[in-house]
């Protein structure tokens, strides 16, 4: 008896109405034979096949028990996050970005009004919110655009960078238009574009903006067929006028320690000419690089880096691990008297096209515990003056750069803020190939989306837009450089009645104070595990 009431239950009613409504128009159509009848028969016809369909697969547990019903779940789980952004986001919601942070880039890429009426929406009381101190005598409005000169006493071309650069990405993850439009946007504005560790591609010496070559493990551009870094293929490409910097990457902050593979379908001729690899097969990032294996050769591979590209500044991009491991860099520097001309921290936070969801939430620093640590630990080591800072991580603001510089960081690195001036809507479906905006995308028809003359437009209006933002920040604090910005100028709310300054946050190290043997406890017992020949860490003496 159960089973014959099957069909009217709720979970099959559809099903069973389809096949119904579908003999019904059967037999009508039989008897009356008529176009009116036969168009919604197909219809139908085609509901009865996907709920047969449904009823039998054996891949998808709620279809069999809901057939065709259970599409719509699919359907809605598909457009959710359209959903809550379109309908259900408040200015202060949305993830990563809030709507708020979305909305000032798109505002300033656009030139539109970027103001905000009838005060703060922040909760000002509430622990972890921050703020900068003004000043009673505020300076005059800087009207250069802010520069920064990298490149320490064996760099023989220093660059001069804009404190707000492209940060690494990589053609590849990012479609040839969106580098196209990000390197004209670096050419007008004179500022940096970071290739991303997928190589120097064509896209990105069309246009002549500034480059900074980043090298991953896969030693993309630059690579013999066996995967191994190739001296004669990367000083070619360094020696490239149009390549500022060169940037050896250990990690990112979005999957610190991760590999990554690009699958075969995506491997086009156009990526595979640009990595230098085999078109249509998997094209692999180790974990791990193979031109170096202790932090001492670590040090002689910059300096190599450095001299291949012709005394260009070389340095190293990374989100912060193991402390010791760090560390034992800075050993390293000190024993081989080798030193990067710059350092790029990256934050935990930090994006990327595709990760594993462990990594993207709990591995690696957040960026301004990891800032703190390399800029104290360099100061230990008396290295603070030769090497500059770059810092990246969920930097879109004004606010955001000033904070950075006064953790340590001498200029600031954005991507997806520069993603956003491209037109990205925060869909994350990075990692589909559906790329909505065409930002993220190898689909040549979804590319078409990103039209680059409109585009490189915001990419340099973001830029100018944030860099003035930041003038106007200085001068109200009474400097006239964000270099002049230091942790006494900011202050947090640690709880509901406690505010405390980031210079008691964040306790500098003494100059030298490494060397001399520290007993700070954030520092010495990492330091003594610290060994400039291996990155492992060494037993502490009991
Ligand atoms: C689509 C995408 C691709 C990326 N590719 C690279 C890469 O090739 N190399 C790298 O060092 N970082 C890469 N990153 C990390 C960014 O350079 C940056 O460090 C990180 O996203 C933090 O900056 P953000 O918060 O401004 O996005 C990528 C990030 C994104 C969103
Ligand atoms: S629009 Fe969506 S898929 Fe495209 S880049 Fe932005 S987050 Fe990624």
């Amino acid at each position: 008896m159960r089973t014959l009431l099957l069909p009217f239950s709720a979970r099959f009613i559809a099903y069973t109405a389809v096949l119904v409504i579908t003999a019904a128009l059967l037999i009508e159509l039989y008897f009356f034979p008529s176009a009116i009848v036969a168009v919604p028969l197909v219809l139908f016809a085609a509901l009865a096949v996907i709920g047969t369909v449904d009823l039998i697969q054996t891949r998808h547990a709620v279809l069999r028990n809901y057939p065709l019903t259970a599409h719509i779940r699919f359907i809605l789980e598909e457009i959710r996050p359209e959903i809550r952004q379109y309908f259900l986001e408040s200015e202060k919601d949305g993830t990563p970005f809030s709507r708020d942070k979305r909305a000032i880039v798109y505002q300033r890429a656009k030139q539109a009004l970027d103001k905000r009426p009838f005060g703060t929406q922040n909760d000002v009381y509430a622990a972890g919110f921050e703020w900068l101190h003004h000043s009673m005598a505020p300076r005059q409005v800087a009207q250069e655009g802010f520069r920064i000169a990298i490149g320490g006493p064996d760099c023989a071309k220093p660059y001069t960078a804009s404190i707000f650069n492209i940060s690494a990405m990589s053609f590849g993850a990012l479609s040839p238009n969106a580098i196209r439009a990000l390197n004209i946007g670096a050419k007008k504005g004179n500022f940096a574009h970071d290739t991303g560790e997928g190589g120097y591609s064509s896209y990105h010496r069309e246009n002549g903006g500034d480059i900074i070559w980043e090298i991953g493990s896969g030693y993309f551009s630059c690579r013999n067929g066996d995967g191994t870094f190739c001296a004669e293929k990367f000083e070619a490409g360094a020696r490239d006028a149009q390549v500022k910097m060169v940037e050896l990457k250990l990690s990112q902050g979005a999957k610190p320690g991760h590999g990554g593979v690009l699958p075969a379908p995506k491997v086009t001729a156009e990526i595979a000419a640009a990595r230098g690899v085999p078109a249509g097969v998997d094209c692999i990032s180790p974990s791990r690089h193979s031109a170096f294996a202790t932090p001492i050769e670590m040090m002689q591979f910059i300096a190599t880096m450095r001299r291949l590209s012709g005394g260009k500044p070389a340095g190293f991009k990374l989100c912060i691990g193991h402390p010791w491991e760090f560390l034992a860099v800075c050993k390293a520097m000190v024993e081989t008297g080798i030193y990067p001309d710059f350092i790029v921290v990256d934050g935990k936070e930090g994006g990327t096209g595709a990760a594993p969801l462990e990594f993207t939430d709990h591995l690696g620093m957040p960026l301004r515990e990891g800032l703190n640590f390399v800029h104290n630990a360099l100061i230990g080591i008396n290295a603070r003056d030769r090497i500059k800072l770059g810092a990246s991580g969920k930097i879109v603001s004004a606010f955001d750069i000033a904070r950075a510089m006064a953790l340590g960081a001498d200029w600031c690195n954005s991507a997806r803020g520069f993603m956003f001036a491209l037109g990205c809507i925060q869909s994350q479906s990075c990692h589909t190939d559906r790329c909505p905006t065409g930002v993220s995308t190898q689909d040549r028809v979804r590319q078409r989306a990103l039209v680059v003359p409109d585009k490189s437009e915001r990419v340099f209006n973001f830029h100018r837009a944030t860099v003035e933002a930041l003038a106007e920040l200085v001068a109200a604090a009474g400097l006239s450089h964000p270099t002049e910005l230091t942790r006494a100028h900011f202050s947090r709310r640690v709880s509901a009645h406690e505010v405390k300054s980031f210079a008691e946050l964040y306790p500098p190290l003494k100059p030298g104070e490494l060397l001399a043997g520290t007993r700070d406890p954030r520092f010495a017992n990492a330091w003594d595990m610290a060994s400039a020949k291996e990155f492992r860490a060494m037993p502490l003496a009991a």
